[in-house]
């Protein structure tokens, strides 16, 4: 007789299977056989091609873009999932979309991150697995337990090996100043902060840096580049005060519009960016990548047993 949770399957969504089959090769698990194709007026047509009754489910799929379709995507395994009796369905989803919309900033606008945080309960989720939430908030906005992760002891690692000197940890904007400040503390060093005002989706100004730069070696820490504007505009603003070497690091690449172009004219040493989402590996200039999939290997692996997901990272602080 077959005991509960016994089995244990992974599947993978199209938005990154790499990620997915470097997380199974960790695990010593196949990937799970899945069909993903698409109807002629573009309709998702998903099968899954084994058997999950009773297993436990982790669908891999973070909702960078195309964010519609990979929402969707996710969403569509959750509810196969559950239809196919598996035992509990949990979404790992390195990169989670619509973070920002995580609050009524003004009137007459949606909180987005809620309602996906809805849809994935309504799919039939049990449990959600992410990365450096861009508002840990969003945990609340589910009502079923969230693994929240965290890039930097990885990422920390790298950096500990560029060599840089006299190093200051910058945070390109107020809001960043938490995580900033846990890259500043792992690596024994201060922290300064970049006052940057939004003033759309593609356009920041910078008003103020709070604190020294000048003769400083500066790690730039973001947890999302997507127009590429406020850590390009941070790194110009660096040197400006006088900092010696740049080095920008960020967990989710989400690289829209020309950020590409924007990183590859920066005056930067190094970019390192988390493989949370699907990188342009060959078009972008001085890119290190900090692979995600042994934690997440180890994070599943430990939901799996019912074991402790913070003891993978009692160390940090
Ligand atoms: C802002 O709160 C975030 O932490 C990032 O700094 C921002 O979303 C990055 O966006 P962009 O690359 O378009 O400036």
């Amino acid at each position: 007789m077959r005991m509960r949770g016994e089995r244990l399957r992974v599947f993978s969504g199209t938005a990154h299977q790499r990620l997915a089959q470097d997380v199974c090769a960790f695990m010593g698990v196949p990937l799970g056989a899945a069909s993903l194709q698409r109807f002629p007026d573009g309709e998702l047509d998903l099968k899954v091609e084994c058997d999950v009754r009773g297993a436990d489910v982790f669908v891999i799929q973070p909702t960078c873009p195309p964010v519609h379709d990979n929402l969707f995507e996710l969403l569509s395994f959750g509810d196969c999932l559950r239809r196919a009796s598996a035992d509990r369905i949990t979404a790992v989803i390195p990169y989670f979309g619509y973070a920002r919309s995580d609050r009524k900033d003004e009137g007459r606008v949606p909180i987005n991150a809620k309602l996906v945080a809805n849809m994935l309960v309504s799919a039939g989720y049990h449990r959600v697995v992410t990365v450096d939430l861009h508002a840990a908030q969003i945990q609340g906005f589910l009502d079923i337990p969230v693994d929240h992760l965290y890039a930097r002891p990885v990422m920390i690692e790298r950096v500990r090996q560029l060599g840089a000197q006299n190093i200051k940890v910058v945070s390109p904007d107020i809001g960043g100043t938490k995580l900033a400040r846990a890259y500043a503390k792992n690596l024994g060093c201060d922290l300064a902060i970049i006052d940057k005002r939004r003033i759309s989706g593609e356009q920041t100004v910078i008003e103020n840096i709070i604190g020294e730069v000048d003769g400083h070696d500066v790690l730039l820490v973001d947890d999302m580049v997507s127009t590429g504007g406020s850590i390009v505009d941070a790194a110009r603003i660096v040197k400006e005060k006088g900092a010696n070497r740049v080095f920008l690091t960020a967990t989710h690449a989400v690289l829209a519009g020309n950020a590409v172009e924007r990183l590859n004219s920066a005056d930067v040493e190094k970019i390192l960016f988390a493989d949370t989402i699907p990188l342009p590996d060959e078009r972008l200039q001085r890119l290190e990548v900090c692979s995600m999939a042994q934690l997440l290997a180890r994070a599943i692996d430990r939901i799996h047993r019912s074991e402790s997901v913070s003891k993978l990272f009692e160390s940090e602080s």
